[in-house]
């Protein structure tokens, strides 16, 4: 069963991973793709429904650990949460901040060599990449990876600032997916809508 809505242990993110985000935004602009880390609002309509079930959860770009701290305030124990994140400085403060967490500081493309879930796979994905600042193979290359790493029905959940899913209809088409807008989150900054992905039922 989830957790109810709106849960209690949710905690804004210290000034300091504020600051930290910024100054990591500064350096590499493209890389980060957002000025601040998301809200709490949002961290909630990504992890929305969301239970101790719904582990193991590979979580791309978690930043300063929104994210991560929204999976824990649902149940997800830390040891069922591994954490890809290539810039090597929110890297190792995640793995100071979030104990127990697995944080892997690695390009995401490398998501289906790197799960510590062995052939078992995880159930979820939580993408928190900037998908559309990638160029297109690139992001091909992060999807079809995450769905070798993800075991059958399996779900990808990620959020965009921009009007439609940055997974084109293309991409999904070739990689048989099916995509839900599952929110549109006014309370963040800018606003962003979370879709999900899964592979298409085969058909009969
Ligand atoms: C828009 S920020 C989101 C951070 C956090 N999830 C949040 O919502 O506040 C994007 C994050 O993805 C990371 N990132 C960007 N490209 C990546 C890649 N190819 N592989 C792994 N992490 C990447 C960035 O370093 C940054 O931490």
């Amino acid at each position: 069963m989830s957790n109810p809505e709106p849960f209690s242990g949710f905690k804004r993110q210290p000034v300091s991973a504020a600051l930290m985000f910024g100054r990591e935004w500064l350096r590499a602009p493209l890389l980060v793709g957002a000025v601040a880390p998301s809200g709490a609002a949002l961290a909630r309509a990504m992890t929305a429904g969301m239970s101790a079930a719904d582990g193991p959860v590979i979580e791309l770009g978690p930043g300063t650990g929104v994210f991560t701290g929204a999976l824990l305030n649902r149940g997800i124990a830390a040891d069922q949460i591994a954490a890809i994140e290539a810039s090597q400085r929110f890297a190792a403060a995640l793995a100071t901040s979030h104990t127990g967490v697995t944080v892997i500081a690695a390009d995401a493309t490398r998501v289906s060599h790197l799960t510590p879930f062995g052939p078992a796979g995880a159930a979820t994905i939580i993408c928190g990449l900037p998908l559309l600042s990638m160029p297109p193979a690139k992001v091909l290359r992060i999807l079809a990876g995450s769905f070798v790493a993800l075991r059958p029905g399996g779900v990808f959940r990620l959020f965009t600032y921009g009007s439609r899913c940055p997974v084109s209809g293309a991409m999904r088409d070739r990689l048989g997916l099916v995509v839900r807008r599952t929110a549109f989150v006014a309370l963040n900054l800018p606003p962003a809508s979370v879709y999900s992905l899964e592979r298409e039922e085969p058909a009969g």
